[in-house]
């Protein structure tokens, strides 16, 4: 049995948790919950954003299963999400954007992973507004160490899984200092693993090629917004946010987490798609050694996906959240 602490969130993020554990509990597997929440619903009941019970409960499992957290626009708190991410040191963000047969879109055959810098950059959270001369300054602070991770990271991963090529995606022609921090690891890295083929891409040509010939890229590294953005763009190349999944990676704690955010637009409304936490809870699945149990769930979900009535809205169908988990659960 693996403890793990599971994380709601906010928004959407009850209703697919509920979905995917009642899923996972269909399926037997060895997955004892330890719940604790963070964000706007416990700053509403307690005033903590995170609490220490979250933290200690982390600090003990080492692996996590989060809902969606949402974080106000503007003023107000910091991300959760970032300070998660940066309190444990899970500098990498893995996800993986895959065609799946069943679910349309304007393209086939992509099979990508993304490896997003998940600590430093722009999200570093240094940030200061000089308003006698209404200027704000926001750090893009990046390390050499940071860089060498990420894409150590990334090539350890693409070694691993059998592929063949990874695409460093940066600024640095713009960016002299901190864009060449990344390239230079990205080189290093290389050189590492000569067997597997190594190419650069300026973000913005990055951008056009993904959605051109998506289907020529395999792992994809870089640094921590471009990331975020890269993310939602695959996501929308293989069927949208709703079927994306994700995990943030260190080297002794993992949290795992759709790549959607809280989804306030639909939200208590039975319309969200548990696909994405539902990918994330099986990569949680892999990273625990349960890959039997995570190959059953993953083709009782493909079968679901296969028949648009049991699909839910964003892929076209007129399911309802509840719905489409008891498919899944009636494929296994
Ligand atoms: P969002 O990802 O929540 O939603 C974007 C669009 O995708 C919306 O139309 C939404 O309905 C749809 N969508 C997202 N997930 C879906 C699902 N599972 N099923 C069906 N449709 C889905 O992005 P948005 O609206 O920009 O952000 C909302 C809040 O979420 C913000 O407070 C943001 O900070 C937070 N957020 C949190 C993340 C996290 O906790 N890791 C990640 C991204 C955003
Ligand atoms: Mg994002």
């Amino acid at each position: 049995m693996h403890l793990v602490t599971l994380i709601p969130g906010d928004g959407i993020g009850p209703e697919i948790t509920k979905a995917v554990t009642d899923i996972l509990a269909a399926a037997k597997a060895p997955l004892s919950w330890e719940t604790e929440n963070a964000g706007q619903s416990t700053f509403d009941l307690s005033g903590e954003l995170i609490p220490a019970s979250l933290l200690a409960s982390l600090a003990k499992t080492r692996v996590g299963l989060k809902g969606p957290i949402t974080t106000p626009v503007g003023k107000g708190f910091r991300s959760v999400n970032v300070t998660l991410r940066q309190q444990f040191d899970l500098y990498q963000n893995v996800r993986p954007s895959k065609t799946t047969p069943g679910i349309a879109t304007r393209y086939e055959g992509i099979d990508l992973v993304l490896f997003r810098e998940n600590t430093e950059g722009l999200y570093s959270g240094l940030e200061v507004y000089d308003e006698h001369h209404g200027i704000a300054d926001s750090f893009n602070r990046i390390s050499k160490e940071g860089c060498r991770k990420i894409c150590h990271a990334a090539f350890a991963y693409a070694h691993k899984h059998g592929r063949k090529k990874v695409t460093l995606a940066h600024k640095a022609n713009i960016l002299k200092m901190a864009g060449t921090l990344m390239l230079d690891a990205g080189k290093a890295a290389a050189a590492e693993f000569p067997h597997i083929i190594y190419e650069d891409k300026i973000i913005d040509n990055m951008c056009m090629q993904l959605v051109t010939r998506p289907e020529q890229f395999d792992v994809i590294v870089t640094t921590n917004l471009f990331g975020d953005i890269l993310s939602d763009l695959c996501a929308g190349l293989v069927g949208g946010l709703g079927v994306v999944a994700g995990a943030n990676i260190g080297d002794d704690m993992a949290i795992f987490e759709a790549v959607h955010g809280s989804a306030p637009d639909i939200a208590g409304q039975g319309k969200a798609n548990p696909t994405a936490l539902l990918r994330s809870a099986l990569m949680m699945l892999e990273h625990l050694g349960e890959h039997e149990i995570a190959r059953r769930i993953e083709q009782a979900l493909e079968a679901t996906l296969m028949n648009k009535e049991q699909c839910t809205g964003d892929l076209g169908g007129r399911a309802s959240t509840s719905e489409f988990t008891q498919s899944v659960i009636g494929n296994l």
